[in-house]
């Protein structure tokens, strides 16, 4: 008897364990992994950087995860709803606002590089890339995301895309579409990756990205290691909040928990593998943002015996990253706003959209001709991605492990980890969970926070 007709009426909900995984995986898995990682593991020491990566995964990653998961379902509400309900009377409910304000500003940029990709799989069906030239290739992209129209058109497309998901539901939009983009997203990856590798001369890639280099590693490095573990985590901005309302009560949260993590490091690991040996089989230096994606690969594609196909299948994996992240990130603002302003799904997508197209257009122009626009020595783009990453996730995370570990406390966390006792989890674990989301994972917070403030 595990149908839906468990939850309450209202309430939509995963159909299945396997759904809420892929969704999950869905959301972490996006632009996150498929450029930022491989470089910062490049940049900060190779395997050195993977080790740190995964200790800060485990540390701080996984008990932040198992909070929002354990506030979520507990709660059975949206971002703000799940805090009030269970802190009613106090403003606790701030950190749920503060996770959809973070979702807004994360999905106005997302969304024009989104945009960016869906051009590149337009041009990439074209075969544009037979040109080769790297000059070329970098003035067509720095001309075309500077300009006014076509990027504002790429921006709309992709928000519709994401828009029309998120309509359909949780069970019906989100968790069908997750369910066939994921695996099929994990198979072109590895299939590039061994096309990658099998290249004559990838050897120094591999080395790149995995011989450990002790001597890069600086303090710098922990700090990216941190930061990217939540962004790609999706943490902090009340993403696993939303989508663990969603999740049914015999669901278990810890292995839900530590498969996503898995799921989003191998994908980051493979992906690197895919990039890194071809990148240096080409005998180019592995550049940051943007140009990587959409100037040196187009370059490598041209040049690759079967680059044209490898392109188009590079650029659709790159498009279904980006969209099951997008699709959480507005699932967060849709359900806050159902919830909050007592509205139908459809207006609330409507009008989500509505907002974030604006924001996503400012940022698109903030490429070109609002270039000047400058806010903190930023521009509106970089402010965004700045305010969303940099700050709000990890406030939002810190807040996040104090809720759950200190105001909820012990019982109610045992409760959900063991679904009211009726899943058995060994007393270590259990122990070991709540000195992670009580200290360690505050203090690993804490301690970037203050670093940011230094810098
Ligand atoms: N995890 C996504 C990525 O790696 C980004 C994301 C952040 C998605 C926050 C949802 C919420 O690209």
């Amino acid at each position: 008897m595990k149908n839906a007709s468990h939850q309450p009426a209202k309430r939509d909900s995963f159909a299945s364990s396997f759904g809420v995984l892929v969704a999950m995986a869905g959301s972490a898995v996006g632009l996150g992994n498929l450029w930022r990682f491989p470089y910062l593991v490049g940049e900060n020491g190779g395997a050195a950087f993977i080790l740190i990566y995964l200790g800060f995964v485990i540390l701080a990653g996984l008990p932040v995860m198992l909070a929002e998961f354990i506030i979520g379902r507990r709660g059975q509400a949206s971002a703000r709803g799940a805090f009030q309900k269970l802190a009613p009377g106090t403003h606790w409910g701030i950190v749920g606002v503060l996770g959809v304000i973070c979702c807004v500003f994360i999905i106005s940029f997302y969304s024009v590089v989104g945009g960016w990709c869906t051009e590149y799989l337009f041009k990439s069906v074209c075969f544009d890339f037979t040109e080769g030239d790297p000059e070329n290739l970098k003035t067509l992209f720095s001309s075309f995301s500077s300009s006014v129209w076509l990027p504002i058109l790429c921006h709309t497309i992709f928000l519709a895309l994401t828009a029309g998901v998120v309509v359909a539901g949780v069970q019906n939009g989100i968790e069908k579409f997750s369910k066939v983009m994921m695996p099929l997203l994990f198979l072109i990856i590895i299939g590039i990756a061994i096309r990658s590798m099998t290249l004559p001369g990838s050897g120094p890639g591999l080395k790149f990205l995995f011989q450990p280099d002790w001597s890069k590693v600086t303090s710098q490095t922990f700090l990216a290691a941190l930061g990217q573990a939540f962004f790609s985590l999706s943490l902090g901005s009340c993403m696993v909040v939303t989508y663990g309302s969603y999740v049914k009560k015999d669901a278990n949260i810890i292995s839900l928990s530590s498969q996503t993590a898995v799921a989003d490091t191998l994908f980051a690991i493979i992906a690197g593998c895919a990039i890194m040996p071809a990148v240096f089989a080409f005998g180019i230096s592995p550049g940051e943002g943007p140009d990587l994606v959409f100037v040196t690969l187009p370059h490598i594609f041209s040049q690759m015996p079967l680059g044209g196909v490898i392109a188009i299948f590079f650029f659709v994996a790159l498009l279904l990253a980006a969209l099951t992240s997008s699709i959480s990130m507005l699932e967060v603002v849709v359900a806050f706003c159902i919830e909050e302003f007592k509205m139908k799904r459809k207006a609330a997508v409507v009008v989500s959209f509505v907002f974030i197209w604006i924001l996503g257009c400012l940022c698109s122009l903030s490429m070109g001709p609002l270039s000047n626009w400058k806010i903190l020595g930023k521009t509106i783009f970089d402010l965004f991605d700045f305010i969303s990453a940099d700050f709000l996730m990890l406030i939002g995370g810190l807040l996040i492990v104090i809720f759950a570990g200190w105001k909820l406390g012990k019982a109610v966390v045992f409760d959900e980890l063991t679904n009211g006792g009726t899943h058995p989890v060994p007393a270590w674990l259990l122990k070991t969970i709540l000195f992670l989301i009580r200290f360690v994972a505050p203090a690993a917070l804490l301690a970037i926070a203050i670093f940011q403030i230094h810098e």
